[in-house]
């Protein structure tokens, strides 16, 4: 079968690192490009980090393009916290050998959509969602070449990860969120509902460690980095690995569960900015708008990303 083609927008961070090597070790994903957007660390970092994680996949044939530095309207925030100075602390990757491709890549994407067919191009957002919705904004006709937008973000029934309502994504550009998700595209979001149901393990890290390999060793060193301030925060060994969740609903929609309802998300400056509000029951009148991911086969997950790290060198 014809492989899917996918767009990866995308804020490395080692989270993201994941995501972007599963995809990058299925037969089953064509990755056309990778457009990176300001979100855990700024622009300046997040795109270089997405050719370094390409490279470190083996794959300098990957187009990589610099998105947005900054959200819609507001000051961009970072995670530095979190990910560290450089965004994928935890592994010391080379400078990368491939260069920036040099189209902006909020143009890349509205190009793209443009010249393919209805419904067949898969957009997966995992980070702030500022990229796909300036293509949006600016060419809402495009949604129909869309066959699904997959993005992590959002947070209900878990509460939020950067204020107690909202999370990361969201937070950092609630305007193009709520774009994304009055498209009219296909939306399906991973909110912290569903990524805080399947948690690292010592015992994962450990066999993906044994996987010896470079990619293996390297993400290694960048999990075992991120995942310390989940531990300390939740007081949990392990943390939530948000990202590739998007990259193995794609391979194995079976591991997921959810709902279709509406969610909209609150732009209103105050407590609760960046909450995204879900009618999980159906009692607003709103029309659903977003497959609300809140169930996962945890140990089914964890095996399909070991599975798809040993492809990698
Ligand atoms: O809230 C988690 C999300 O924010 C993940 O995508 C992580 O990489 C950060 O971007
Ligand atoms: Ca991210």
């Amino acid at each position: 079968m014809k492989p899917r083609p996918i767009i990866i927008d995308t804020d490395p961070g080692q989270d993201d690192a994941l995501a972007i090597l599963a995809a990058l070790a299925s037969p089953d994903l064509e990755v056309l490009g990778v457009t990176a957007v300001a979100g855990n660390v700024p622009l300046d970092l997040t795109a270089p980090n997405a050719l370094k994680i390409c490279e470190l996949a083996g794959r300098t044939d990957v187009a990589v393009f610099a998105g947005c530095d900054r959200p819609l309207q507001r000051d961009l925030i970072t995670a530095e916290h979190v990910h560290g100075k450089t965004g994928i602390d935890g592994a010391d990757l080379p400078e990368p050998a491939a260069s920036l491709q040099p189209q902006h890549g909020v143009d890349w994407i509205t190009n793209t959509l443009a010249a393919a067919q209805e419904r067949e191009i898969t957009i997966c957002p995992v980070g702030p969602m500022t990229n796909l919705a300036s293509v949006l904004q600016a060419s809402p006709e495009l949604a129909m070449h869309i066959r699904e937008i997959v993005c992590m973000g959002g947070a209900f029934f878990a509460g939020g990860n950067t204020t107690p309502t909202a999370e990361f994504n969201v937070f950092v550009d609630p305007e193009a969120a709520q774009v994304v998700l009055h498209s009219g595209a296909p939306v399906t979001m991973f909110p912290l509902d569903v990524t805080h149901k399947a948690l690292m393990s010592r015992h994962w890290i450990q066999q993906v460690r044994a996987l010896g390999t470079r990619t293996s060793i390297a993400a290694v060193g960048m999990l075992e980095f991120y995942e310390r301030f989940d531990v300390d925060k939740y007081g949990t060994y392990g943390g939530p690995l948000h990202d590739p969740n998007v990259i193995a609903y794609l391979l194995r929609p079976d591991l997921y569960a959810g709902r279709h309802c509406n969610v909209e998300v609150d732009t209103r400056s105050g407590l609760t900015l960046g909450m995204t509000v879900v009618d999980f029951w159906g009692v607003s009148g709103r029309p659903a708008n977003c497959q609300y991911i809140t169930e996962v086969d945890s140990d089914g997950f964890y095996a399909l990303l070991l599975e798809l790290l040993s492809k990698l060198p």
